[in-house]
C-alpha cells in the first residue's frame, strides 16, 4: 500500500489550522500544507509574530513555532497544494444558508462544492479527498458525483472524517481524543485501503481501538448527532435552571446530584447564559432542515426545541437584567464582562454575548465591554451585523475597554457573559467601590462565588440560583 507523503488542507481556520499541525507534529515524514483563499488569513499564519495568529488556543503557538516551514506550511497556492497531495482535507466553512431554499436552517455547501470542482480540475494523480468539514449526511454522494465525471482518468476514494474538537481545549481534544470516526466505502478494496491509509497516519498517536470505521452516511451523520446530543444537555439543564429560579431551587446542587448518576454523567451541566460558537445552532438547525425534507416532522421539531430554548435562555437573562435594574436600563451604564463564546478563545461566532448585548441596547443602555482575546473591530462587526440600528448608533452607545476597571467605572451593573479565569481573580471590593450603588452583578456563567460577592455590597444572581 502507497503510503501517505503529502496532505493539503483546504481551509485554514478554526479546525484546518490546529488539526494540520497536530498533524504535523506527530507525523515528522509527512509534509502538511493547508491553504486558503483569504490572504490575510494566510499571512497571519506565517507571522513572526505567534501573538498574530488568526486563531487563539492554548498550546498553539508552540506547535506552530516547531513545524512551521519544517513540514507545516501555510499557503495561498492552492491549485500547486492539491497537485502534489496524495490526500485532501477539506476543512472550509458550512454556514447556515442566508438566501434561498433552506434559509436559515440548511448548510451552505457552496464552498464545500467549490474545493470539489478545483480538485476535479487540477488533479493529475489519483487522490483520497476526506470530508473534515461538518456536513449534512450523503453530501459524500455529491462530491463523488463531481469528482467521479471528470473523465481525467484520475480515481477519488471519498472519506468522512468529522472533528470533534472544542475551541479552547483544541490541541489537547487533537492529541487526546476520545474517538477518531472514518466513514467510506467499506464494501471495496479501494475503500478499505484509503481508511487504512487514514487511520495509520491517527495511529502515530491515537491507541488502534479508538479509531473507528463506520459507512460514510453513519459518519457525517454521527457528527450532528453528537453536537445535537451536547446542545440539547445544555438546553435541558437552562430549562431547570429557570425553574430553579422559580422555586428556590440551586441548578447547581440539581446538575450535581443528576451528574452522579453514572448513566447520566457530571459533564455538560453547567447552566448559562446560552450556548453559542458556530457550530451547535448550525448544525441543529441542519438536522432539522434534514429531517423536514425526509418529511419526519415530529423529529425535526423536536430537536428545533433545543434551539429555542437556547433563544429563550439568552432573552430571559437580558430581560432579568431590565427587570431587576427597576424595569428600564435607559442610560444606564452596564459592563459586559466577556465576548467569546466561552473561554480560552476569540471566537465569537454566535456568541450569547452578542444577542445580550442586542437586547440591552434596545433599551437604550450604555455598554462597555470587555474580553482579554476579542478585539474591538470584531465586537463591532457582530452587533453592526445583526442589523438592529445603525452603525453610528451603535458606536454612541457602546464602547470597548481593554482593561477591567474602567470598563466598570460608573456602572450599574456588570453581566458576565464568559466564563474567562481572570475574572474570578478581580479585585471585586475594588469593582464595587468605583460602580453605582445599588451594584449588581448578573454571573451568566455561575463562576463568581456568591456569599462573597454579596458580602462585598453586590446584589448578585446567579443563573438558576
Ligand atoms: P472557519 O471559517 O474558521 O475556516 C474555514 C476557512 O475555509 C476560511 O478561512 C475560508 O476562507 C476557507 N475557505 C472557504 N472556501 C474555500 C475555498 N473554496 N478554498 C480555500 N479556502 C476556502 O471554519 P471552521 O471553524 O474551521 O470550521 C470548518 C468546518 O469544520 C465547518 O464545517 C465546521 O462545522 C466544522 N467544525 C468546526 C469546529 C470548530 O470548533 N470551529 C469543530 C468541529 C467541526
Ligand atoms: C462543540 C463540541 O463540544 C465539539 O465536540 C464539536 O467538535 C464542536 O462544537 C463543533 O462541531 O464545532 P465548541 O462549540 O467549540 O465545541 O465548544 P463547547 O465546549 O461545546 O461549548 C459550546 C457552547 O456551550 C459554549 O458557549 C459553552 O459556553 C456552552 N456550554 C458548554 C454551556 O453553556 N454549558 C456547558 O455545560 C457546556
Amino acid at each position: 500500500m502507497k503510503k501517505i507523503q503529502k496532505i493539503c488542507c483546504i481551509g485554514a481556520g478554526y479546525v484546518g489550522g490546529p488539526t494540520m499541525a497536530v498533524i504535523a507534529d506527530k507525523c515528522r515524514d509527512i509534509q502538511v500544507t493547508v491553504v486558503d483563499v483569504n490572504q490575510d488569513r494566510i499571512n497571519e499564519w506565517n507571522s513572526e509574530d505567534l501573538s498574530q495568529l488568526p486563531v487563539y488556543e492554548p498550546g498553539l503557538d508552540e506547535l506552530i513555532l516547531r513545524n512551521r516551514n519544517n513540514n507545516l506550511f501555510f499557503s495561498t497556492d492552492i491549485d500547486k497544494a492539491i497537485d502534489e497531495a496524495d490526500m485532501i482535507f477539506i476543512s472550509v466553512n458550512t454556514p447556515t444558508k442566508t438566501y434561498g431554499i433552506g434559509k436559515g436552517k440548511a448548510a451552505d455547501l457552496k464552498y464545500i462544492e467549490l474545493c470539489a470542482r478545483q480538485i476535479a480540475k487540477v488533479a493529475k494523480s489519483d487522490k483520497i479527498v476526506i470530508e473534515k468539514s461538518t456536513l449534512p449526511v450523503r453530501t459524500a454522494s455529491a462530491i463523488k458525483n463531481i469528482l467521479q465525471n471528470t473523465n481525467n482518468g484520475v480515481s477519488f476514494q471519498i472519506l468522512s472524517n468529522p472533528e470533534f474538537l472544542a475551541e479552547g481545549t483544541a490541541i489537547n481534544d487533537l492529541t487526546y481524543p476520545d474517538r477518531v470516526l472514518i466513514g467510506g466505502d467499506i464494501h471495496t478494496e479501494e475503500g478499505k485501503q484509503a481508511i487504512d491509509l487514514l487511520s495509520q497516519i491517527y495511529q502515530s498517536w491515537v491507541p488502534q481501538e479508538k479509531i473507528l470505521t463506520t459507512n460514510i452516511w453513519s459518519s457525517e451523520l454521527s457528527k450532528l448527532t453528537a453536537n445535537a446530543f451536547l446542545a440539547q444537555r445544555i438546553s435541558s439543564i437552562n430549562a431547570i435552571s429557570a425553574l430553579c429560579e422559580a422555586t428556590e431551587a440551586d441548578v447547581t446542587e440539581v446538575s450535581r446530584a443528576i451528574g452522579f448518576d453514572s448513566r447520566i454523567g457530571p459533564k455538560f451541566l453547567n447552566a448559562s447564559v446560552g450556548f453559542g460558537g458556530s457550530c451547535f445552532q448550525k448544525d441543529i438547525l441542519n438536522l432539522v432542515y434534514i429531517s423536514r425534507s425526509y418529511h419526519l416532522d415530529e423529529v425535526a421539531d423536536y430537536w428545533e426545541h433545543v434551539i429555542l430554548m437556547n433563544d429563550y435562555q439568552k432573552r430571559r437573562f437580558a430581560e432579568k437584567i431590565i427587570k431587576t435594574l427597576y424595569n428600564t436600563v435607559n442610560d444606564k451604564k452596564i459592563a459586559l464582562l466577556g465576548w467569546a463564546f466561552k473561554k480560552d478563545t476569540n471566537d465569537t461566532r454566535e456568541s450569547a454575548a452578542i444577542y445580550v448585548a442586542d437586547y440591552l441596547l434596545n433599551e437604550q443602555a450604555l455598554l462597555s465591554v470587555y474580553d482579554p482575546k476579542v478585539t474591538e473591530g470584531q465586537i463591532f462587526t457582530d452587533v453592526n451585523r445583526l442589523g438592529t440600528r445603525t452603525e453610528k448608533e451603535n458606536e454612541q452607545r457602546l464602547q470597548v475597554h481593554n482593561e477591567i476597571y474602567d470598563t466598570v467605572k460608573g456602572t450599574h451593573a456588570i453581566a458576565v457573559l464568559t466564563e474567562w479565569d481572570e475574572f474570578i481573580d478581580f479585585d471585586w471590593k475594588r469593582i464595587y467601590e468605583s460602580m453605582e450603588k445599588p451594584a449588581f452583578v448578573f454571573d451568566g456563567r455561575n463562576i463568581l462565588n456568591a456569599s462573597k460577592m454579596k458580602a462585598l455590597g453586590f446584589i448578585y444572581h446567579g443563573i438558576g440560583k
